[in-house]
């Protein structure tokens, strides 16, 4: 369970190993961006402004990976010890499950729920970079 959890690690380690810090920020403002989209597809109820908003978020945040210090981490044990490669790739999984939800729930007239997911993941923002932006 062990052995697989720092191949896993490692795996992850060689392919984001072309992602760069200027890539991060580039993604970081298209997120930042794509969220005050979604607030103001919600504040006019403009379906379109809201989807297009939510579809860039979730495209930005698959790209995000960890700074790459982290990831290069020479002892294994250290980084799994850590934990911050998983934590954050738990956080941008738990903004790209939201971002679909506020995709289906605003298209079904439900903005409630949307707000709700765009709440949440306002808050998964800011605990990663409590967590990570101050490396
Ligand atoms: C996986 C952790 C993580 C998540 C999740 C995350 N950020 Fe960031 N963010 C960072 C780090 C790290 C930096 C600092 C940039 C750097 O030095 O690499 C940053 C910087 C930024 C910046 C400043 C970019 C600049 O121009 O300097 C903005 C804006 C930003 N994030 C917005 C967001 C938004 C909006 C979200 C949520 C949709 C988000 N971030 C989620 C880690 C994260």
């Amino acid at each position: 369970m062990k052995k697989l959890a720092l191949l896993l690690l490692l795996a992850g380690a060689l392919m984001a190993k072309d992602y760069t810090k200027a890539d991060r920020i580039k993604d970081m403002q298209i997120m930042a961006e794509a969220m005050s989209q979604i607030q103001t597809g919600i504040f006019y109820n403009n379906n379109d402004i809201v989807q297009d908003g939510a579809l860039k978020l979730s495209d930005a945040v698959r790209r995000v990976e960890p700074p790459l210090e982290e990831r290069e981490e020479k002892d294994p044990m250290t980084r799994y010890m850590n934990e911050k490669v998983k934590f954050s790739h738990k956080t941008t999984k738990k903004i790209d499950q939201k971002a679909k939800i506020i995709l289906e729930r605003f298209k079904n007239g439900d903005a409630q729920q949307a707000i709700q997911a765009y709440t949440k993941i306002m808050k998964q923002c800011m605990e990663c970079h409590s967590q990570l932006r101050t490396w």
